[in-house]
């Protein structure tokens, strides 16, 4: 059995992606036994909640620094054996401490095909710049905001003018993408 862990700040559409896939057995032979979230009252704790997920949540502000913090996070994730990192809507820059140890073994999801729209509004910014091929990206985690090697990618075609219509298309082809990528990685 692979163990995941899955860090996440706000809905956790794709942390319910996961562990529904480790569950159903899309994923086979892994299980998520970690969620790491950096938001007290996020709504992905109710999902954890759900699927009997245990949760470490901490607020970044009662730490000195990002080395502490993650120092803290890096320990309970030796402590749980965690194979793979899945980052999913972890609205923070990975730091130098996490990376030493989990480095290599982080992977991070963006709704938009890298290197286009980089950063925390990327649905936002490919509607109001115009495209009419969103899409969404996997890829390696390193020191970068929203770099690292590709792991995979796919399209999202919408010519359409209602953006809330247009997210919910592009989080649909997350969940399939994210399943489907940890499925190919850890298989
Ligand atoms: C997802 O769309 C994810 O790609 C994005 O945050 C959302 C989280 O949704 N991540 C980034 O923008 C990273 N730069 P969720 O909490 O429902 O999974």
């Amino acid at each position: 059995m692979k163990r995941l862990a899955v860090f996440a700040s706000g809905s956790g559409s794709n942390f319910e992606a996961i562990a529904e896939g480790c569950r159903s057995g899309a994923i086979e032979d892994a299980e998520v036994v970690l969620c790491v979230c950096d938001k007290t009252g996020a709504y992905v704790l109710e999902r954890a909640k759900k699927f009997d997920v245990p949760t470490l949540v901490f607020n970044p502000k009662e730490f000195a620094s990002k080395r502490d913090f993650e120092r803290m996070i890096a320990d309970r994730l030796d402590a749980e054996r965690v194979d793979l990192v899945c980052l999913a809507g972890y609205m923070r820059i990975v730091g130098e401490e996490l990376l030493a140890r989990y480095g290599g073994r982080i992977i991070n999801i963006h709704p938009a095909l890298l290197p286009a729209f980089k950063g925390a509004h990327a649905i936002r910014d490919a509607f109001e710049y115009g495209v009419k091929v969103y899409g969404v990206t996997i890829h390696d985690v390193d020191s970068s905001l929203d770099g690292g090697r590709i792991i995979s990618q796919v399209a999202v075609p919408y010519e359409g003018d209602d953006i809330e219509e247009l997210e919910s298309l592009i989080h649909k082809a997350e969940h399939k993408l994210y399943v489907e990528t940890i499925s190919r990685i850890i298989g």
